[in-house]
């Protein structure tokens, strides 16, 4: 038998430093009019100085950690939805775990890109369900702006940093928060988005040429199209799975990286626009952060209202995907 799953706290934290549309005209070539209608995208949140994915990280936990009450002694494990930290290793996990004293834990970081906080989810959810973790701490954190090729305005204008934190633990009442996860990938799209290390062979090796480009390349129309055909199938499966249509579902979140692609996904899996939570417009595409984002920010405001069943749906660089439902109480 599965052990039920309890999702408790969602927090998420920023940097501080905020670049408007406006602000980005002054890097390249564009405008907020251009950046708001192909994109929805306001504003968003940059690191600075010596912040850096695990800063972020550190701060998105202490602030769970605060408002949950969670003693981090009873942390048994802590994944970090990371593909664009400062160092691989040590993991932003590790660092985490230091920064919050959580002693008993094992800690490591997830690279599935922006579909990275479903995957670290059902990780989390597999180690409960079989009673390897009693009480998992779930992570986002990105520092996507360090990796940007900021003379590419095709790319550069899309993201944001930022760090998301849950608590994912054995429910004592015996109710699932997890209704269902679905996770796919699609390695022959690998080129669609991709970040290159600079590295070397050892010297009494033939050499390698290393890669040129060193920052995050992105085929944007590829990019929209793939998600255009996949996310749909994606979510007709996750709900499939679940014995559950669309009316079922009080909201709908899905990845944060195009507003035009977030109100053409409504319309394609028929759910009422009044049901779709996003803040693109403030944050941009945060990477992994961008899903727990929206169900703190929302819940923060009021308009997502609890008890509610909320579907999820994800990509990012591998290519990979997501979907999930889940209850938030
Ligand atoms: C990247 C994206 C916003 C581009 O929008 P688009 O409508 O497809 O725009 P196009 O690529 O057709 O470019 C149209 C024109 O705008 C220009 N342009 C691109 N970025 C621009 C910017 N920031 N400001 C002004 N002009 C810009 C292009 O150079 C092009 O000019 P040209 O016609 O003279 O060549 C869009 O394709 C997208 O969001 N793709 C998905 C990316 C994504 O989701 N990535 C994250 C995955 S996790």
């Amino acid at each position: 038998m599965n052990i039920p799953v309890r999702i408790r706290g969602m927090e998420f934290s920023v940097p501080e430093l905020t670049l408007t549309n406006d602000d980005m005209a002054k890097i390249v070539e564009t405008s907020d009019e251009w950046i708001r209608q192909r994109t929805g995208i306001g504003e968003r949140h940059v690191v600075s100085g010596e912040e850096d994915a695990v800063t972020l990280g550190i701060s998105a936990a202490k602030k769970l950690i605060e408002n949950t009450g969670v003693d981090p002694q009873t942390i048994d494990m802590i994944i970090s939805a990371t593909s664009a930290p400062q160092r691989p290793y040590p993991s932003v996990a590790c660092e985490v775990q230091n920064a919050i004293g959580a002693d008993n834990a094992s800690a490591f970081d997830l690279v599935a890109a922006c579909s990275g906080f479903l995957y670290a989810m059902q990780m989390a959810r597999a180690n409960i369900n079989s009673g390897f973790a009693k009480r998992v701490l779930v992570m986002a954190s990105d520092a996507t702006s360090k990796f940007l090729d900021w003379t590419d305005r095709s790319s550069c204008v899309l993201f944001g940093d930022g760090a998301a934190a849950t608590i994912m633990e054995v429910s004592e009442d015996g109710e699932d928060d997890i209704v269902n996860i679905h996770l796919e990938a699609d390695g022959k799209c690998k080129e669609f988005i991709s970040l290159n290390l600079p590295n070397q062979n050892c010297p009494l090796a033939e050499p390698h040429q290393n890669p040129e480009n060193l920052h995050i390349q992105m085929a944007g129309k590829d990019v929209y199209k793939y998600v255009m055909q996949k996310i749909p199938a994606i979510i007709k499966k996750t709900l499939e799975e679940a014995n559950m249509t669309i009316e079922d579902i009080d909201y709908f979140i899905p990845h944060q990286a195009n507003l035009r692609m977030i109100e053409a996904l409504t319309t394609r899996i028929k759910i009422s626009p009044e049901k779709v939570l996003h803040n693109i417009e403030k944050y941009g595409n945060m990477s992994a952060t961008s899903i727990p984002c929206v169900i703190s920010d929302k819940i923060a405001t009021g308009e997502l209202k609890k008890p509610a069943t909320v579907l999820l749906s994800a990509f990012g660089a591998g290519m990979t995907s997501a979907g999930a439902i889940i209850k938030i109480r």
